[in-house]
């Protein structure tokens, strides 16, 4: 059984997704044992506590430094002791620790197709507002293993979503979201949870 941890900031409509395919059974193999986000008044946190799910908050803000904070957000992610960390709108860095523990362990939904349209300063909405001004056709999401760059590390799925006339950023991101990323994020969990994939290198490979 994999033991999942959810890291959330907002909405948590991500996270609603792999609560869904646990619940369904599209996602086999998997317990979400905790989910923590930075904002204690995220409505993830709200959907974690509808489904029984144990939810914390744990913010820069509540520490002096950010050293600080690194160390009990590791602390706080080690005594759930997941075998996967899942970033689902996840909007703090991860301290440079954390990823060296977990390895491969960590994956992250990204509302592009890396790498386009990834990066520092591209999260949220600033994804599709960027996508829009230049112009671009296809757009989509991507599920990816977290390693110390921004959206550098391997990719484990992709999904593409077309644009269309007239849309606005809230629009697009939307579309993404239903036809990208509540597939592809539950999907990647399953595949992970039941052995589907290995990472060799920079490369994930379908076993
Ligand atoms: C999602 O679109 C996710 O891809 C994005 O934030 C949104 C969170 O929505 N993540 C990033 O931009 C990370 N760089 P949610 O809280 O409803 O899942």
């Amino acid at each position: 059984m994999l033991n999942v941890v959810v890291l959330v900031s907002g909405g948590g409509t991500n996270l609603q997704a792999v609560i869904d395919g646990v619940e369904k059974g599209s996602i086999t193999n998997t317990r979400i044992a905790g989910v923590i986000s930075n904002n204690q008044n995220a409505y993830a946190l709200t959907r974690a506590q509808k489904h029984n799910i144990p939810g914390i908050c744990i913010s820069p803000k509540m520490f002096e430094t950010r050293e600080k904070f690194n160390e009990k957000f590791l602390e706080a992610v080690d005594v759930i002791g997941p075998d996967l960390i899942v970033l689902a709108g996840f909007l703090v860095v991860i301290p440079p620790a954390m990823i060296e523990k977990y390895r491969n362990r960590i994956i992250n939904i990204h509302p592009s197709l890396i790498p386009s349209f990834c990066g520092t300063g591209y999260y949220g909405l600033k994804v599709h507002e960027a996508a829009l001004a230049r112009g671009v056709r296809i757009v989509g999401a991507t599920v990816h293993f977290v390693d110390e760059g921004t959206d550098t590390g391997p990719i484990i799925l992709q999904k593409a979503v077309e644009v269309q006339q007239g849309d606005t950023p809230e629009a697009l991101q939307r579309r993404v979201m239903e036809q990208a990323e509540w597939k592809i994020l539950p999907e990647a969990v399953d595949l992970i949870a039941n052995g589907r994939i290995i990472v060799e290198g920079n490369r994930v490979k379908r076993l």
